[in-house]
């Protein structure tokens, strides 16, 4: 489809319109980029445009659309593309959405290197493929990165940015100024490593919340609660480290006085949970409790989880540190 967008030079060009392309198509159009969106489905794109635009309205009527400009102003910054050539012809960054998946992921990054030339940046959205998996072998290796963001991206800024062993460093300095521009909160992992740094952490959170509930310890509703009313309170403002330096006089004195205890408590970890059996079969029936798991209820919840996050952002950007 044709557009004031599509031939402008230094733009962004977002590969997939699933979830995480809408997300990412909204965030650079919301600081002035001309976003370019393609999709192998045009029906896809259609959709994605669509939801964007009913998205952007209701961000601007509840005041928490980002940027300076307007919803119309940035909805005429992307445009759909139907061509891939196309769509990447002039772009300074393309960020890869499409589903995670390999093999698929290393044909689209195989067939974007024998397109781009060597000032694009190549990022990929991946949650958990390793870069010397999806770019080795690439003639423009040193321009690919992983930029893995949360979701939702919109109103959860962090992303992660892992580099191949052969990323060059201006790479990464370019996607962290770029993320730094459209508002989110990039962080650099010096060198791959599975799942990341949220991943691990995350996992690391679910595995003690499984053995404990496991071993009946603490039910699972109680359990959530330890981290929404207990620990999640806090780590929404600072991190587990920066608590360590703040529950005490400074860093030094927190494991003076609590590393004992630390590593005694850490010993008595379990082995790695099964996921599955009657442990699983009890945690899914306290979850339904809560929220019943039929399409309408669980989209219901996430509605929700995501009004709660778009506030808690809101309420971040008005709280700077001291
Ligand atoms: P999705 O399934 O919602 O969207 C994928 C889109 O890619 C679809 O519109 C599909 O038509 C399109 N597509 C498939 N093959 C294609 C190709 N060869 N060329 C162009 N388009 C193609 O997936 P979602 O959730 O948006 O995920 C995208 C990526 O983001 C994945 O790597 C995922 O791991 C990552 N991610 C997802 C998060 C999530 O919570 N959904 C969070 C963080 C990262």
């Amino acid at each position: 489809m044709a557009s004031p967008a599509s031939s402008a030079p230094g733009g962004v060009a977002v590969v997939g319109s699933g979830l995480i392309g809408r997300s990412w198509a909204m965030l650079f159009a919301s600081a002035g980029f001309k976003v370019k969106l393609y999709d192998m489905e045009q029906r896809q794109v259609t959709y994605a445009l669509d939801s964007i635009r009913k998205e952007m309205k209701l961000l601007e009527h509840s005041g928490s659309l980002k940027g300076s400009l307007g919803a119309k102003e940035q909805l005429s910054l992307i445009s759909s593309c139907s061509d891939i050539r196309e769509a990447v012809e002039g772009a300074l960054h393309v960020q890869e959405c499409v589903p995670e998946d390999l093999e698929l992921k290393k044909q689209l990054f195989a067939q974007l290197d024998g397109i781009v030339g060597d000032q694009v940046v190549l990022s990929s959205s991946s949650s958990c493929l390793l870069p010397s998996r999806l770019f080795s072998g690439l003639v423009h290796v040193k321009q690919c990165l992983v930029a893995h963001p949360v979701n939702p991206p919109y109103y959860v800024p962090l992303v992660e940015l892992v580099p191949h062993p052969e990323t060059a460093p201006a790479t990464v300095d370019r996607t962290y100024a770029l993320m730094q521009k459209i508002g989110q909160s990039p962080v650099r992992l010096t060198k791959e490593v599975d799942g990341f740094a949220l991943n691990r952490l995350q996992y690391a959170v679910i595995g003690e919340a499984w053995r404990l509930v496991e071993e009946g310890v603490v039910s699972p509703g109680d359990l959530d609660l330890v981290m929404s009313d207990g620990l999640g309170m806090r780590y929404a403002f600072t991190g587990p480290l920066e608590t360590m330096h703040l529950n005490a006089e400074g860093m030094l004195s927190y494991c003076d006085r609590y590393s004992e205890g630390m590593k005694r408590v850490l010993k008595t970890f379990g082995p790695i949970p099964e996921f599955s059996g009657a442990t699983a079969e009890k945690v899914h029936q306290a979850m339904c409790v809560k929220v019943p798991d039929d399409p309408e209820r669980l989209a219901a919840r996430r509605e929700w989880r995501d009004r709660c996050l778009m506030r808690l952002a809101r309420l971040k950007s008005q709280l700077q540190p001291q």
